[in-house]
């Protein structure tokens, strides 16, 4: 089943196409250089950089295929995002499936993160059985979230951030270090120089909480004014050191709670997405906590499948025909800005 598959919730302009969980043809158009600036998404920017994009990266991903025949369904992410972001998207899906004659699979972007591990390339690899039920940690610069993956498009949130996601939080640090945004990759590298090691201490939160919320606030909040009582110089000679202890105040929360929710469910197996998943430390951080339990983890098996693309759209699209999820009435397919799972 070949799925052409659009996505543009956010900063990436993507499209794909998908034969099951093959990938065919994977493209993405980064609005990164046109965000840094402004240190998080600037919304019109992403809109107009979408309108601008969206005709030459479907082009693109479409290049060895015609969309008549060799293309089965179109698939396209109709929410959570930026609203004015995913109509671009939605827009275009349209306007194929109208003049193609095609059925609109309409996904849900953290659905998208969640199948993402998933994805093979053309030759069919890695190889990975579905074993469900499944913890989903869906990890990224929007959302924060530990999902029970029942089975095929059937989930329930079992905890969630109540504030800023976990990308979102290590944007914010880089942001008050001087980092540029996106701040997660950058944390990362000047952690790693470190050795990962926590020298301050920042509080980690909601850990004595008996749920499976999140909160970054107050950490944020205690890094802000850490920060605002340090002198410049002080700063500057321990970016680093401030870099890795806040990532692994972070790091150390997420940790907890995704073994709280193992222990909860009595579930070992873990299937990781979103962004904040590209971090290999945290990789290493989670490996090691699902040895101890037993259990497996799988993580996105290639780079790009860990943030935005089109890829994971149409692999989750691909579970949705089977289950002949389509949109019934593509005139009243309309973007979900705050769609939950
Ligand atoms: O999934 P994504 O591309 O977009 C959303 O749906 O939000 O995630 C973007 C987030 C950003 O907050 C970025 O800082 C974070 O993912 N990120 C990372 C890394 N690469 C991207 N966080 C930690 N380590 C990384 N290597
Ligand atoms: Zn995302």
């Amino acid at each position: 089943m070949r799925i052409l598959a659009i996505e543009t919730s956010a900063d990436e302009t993507a499209a794909a196409v998908t034969d099951g969980r093959n990938v065919l043809s994977n493209v993405i158009y980064s609005q990164i250089v046109t965000h840094a600036k402004w240190g998080g998404i600037y919304p019109a920017l992403a809109k107009r950089a979408h309108e601008e994009k969206i005709d030459p990266v479907v082009k693109k991903a479409l290049e060895k295929f015609n969309l008549n025949k060799d293309i089965d369904y179109i698939a396209v992410t109709y929410g959570p995002g930026l609203a004015i972001a995913l109509e671009v998207g939605i827009k275009k899906a349209k306007e194929l499936a109208q003049k193609f004659h095609k059925k609109i699979i309409a996904v849900n972007h953290l659905e998208g993160h969640i199948y993402s591990s998933f994805a093979q390339n053309s030759k069919g690899n890695p190889k990975h059985q579905f074993k469900f039920p499944y913890l989903a940690f869906v990890i990224s610069g929007g959302h924060t979230e530990i999902v029970l993956f029942k089975d095929h498009c059937s989930y329930q949130i079992l905890g969630e951030t109540l504030d800023d996601a976990a990308g979102e939080a290590l944007d914010k640090a880089a942001k008050m270090l001087g980092l540029g945004y996106p701040g997660g990759p950058v944390i990362e590298r000047l952690a790693k120089q470190t050795d990962n090691k926590d020298y301050y201490g920042f509080p980690r939160p909601m850990l004595k909480s008996n749920n499976l919320n999140f909160s970054f606030s107050g950490l944020k909040t205690s890094f802000f004014y850490y920060l605002k009582e340090t002198p410049e110089k002080e700063k500057i000679k321990n970016i680093k050191k401030l870099a890795s202890s806040y990532q692994e105040a972070v790091f150390e929360t997420m940790e907890k709670k995704l073994e709280s929710a193992i222990k909860k469910t009595g579930i070992n197996r873990v299937v990781v997405g979103g962004g904040v998943s590209a971090n290999q430390y945290l990789r290493s951080k989670l490996r090691f906590l699902l040895k101890k339990y037993g259990g497996s983890i799988l993580f996105p098996p290639f780079k790009y499948l860990t943030g935005d693309n089109a890829t994971m759209i149409g692999v989750a699209a691909y579970y949705k025909a089977q289950k002949k999820m389509f949109v019934k009435n593509v005139d009243e397919l309309d973007r979900v800005p705050r769609l939950e799972l």
